[in-house]
């Protein structure tokens, strides 16, 4: 029973992946709360509408990698298109520049976060 269920399951994941049309990202860049100057707060890249899945996303301060960054698992939605979000905890300074690196289908694009500081 439980591996019949599996492999319906398993069917209409390999229908609606093989039916799904490649699509570019779309992204945000926003922080959890407004950002200020010397106040901890989180980056948050959220990336969605895209496919195929594989997909890269870097946070860069000042155009650097950013260190201890987290990332949701790769989830779908009704019409197969994949989303999912990076953030890391940072404290934002005076000067600093914060953007996000998708590379997708061998293309990368910056996003920049655009801080109301
Ligand atoms: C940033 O770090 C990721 C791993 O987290 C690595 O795959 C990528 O090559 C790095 N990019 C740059 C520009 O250093
Ligand atoms: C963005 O990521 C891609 C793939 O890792 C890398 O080649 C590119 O140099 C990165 N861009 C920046 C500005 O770090």
């Amino acid at each position: 029973m439980r591996a019949f269920v599996l492999a319906v399951v398993c069917l209409i994941c390999y229908i609606g992946l093989s039916v799904a049309k490649e699509a570019s990202p779309k992204v945000q860049v926003y922080t959890r709360t407004r950002g200020e100057v010397g106040k901890a707060n989180a980056l948050i890249c959220h990336v969605s509408g895209f496919h195929p899945p594989e997909i890269t996303i870097d946070l860069l301060k000042n155009g650097v990698n950013m260190t201890n960054t987290h990332q949701t698992d790769l989830a779908f939605d009704e019409s197969w298109h994949y989303y999912l979000t990076k953030h890391a905890h940072f404290t934002p300074n005076q000067g600093e520049r914060f953007a996000c690196n998708v590379t997708h289908m061998g293309t990368s694009r910056l996003y920049d976060w655009d801080g109301d500081m």
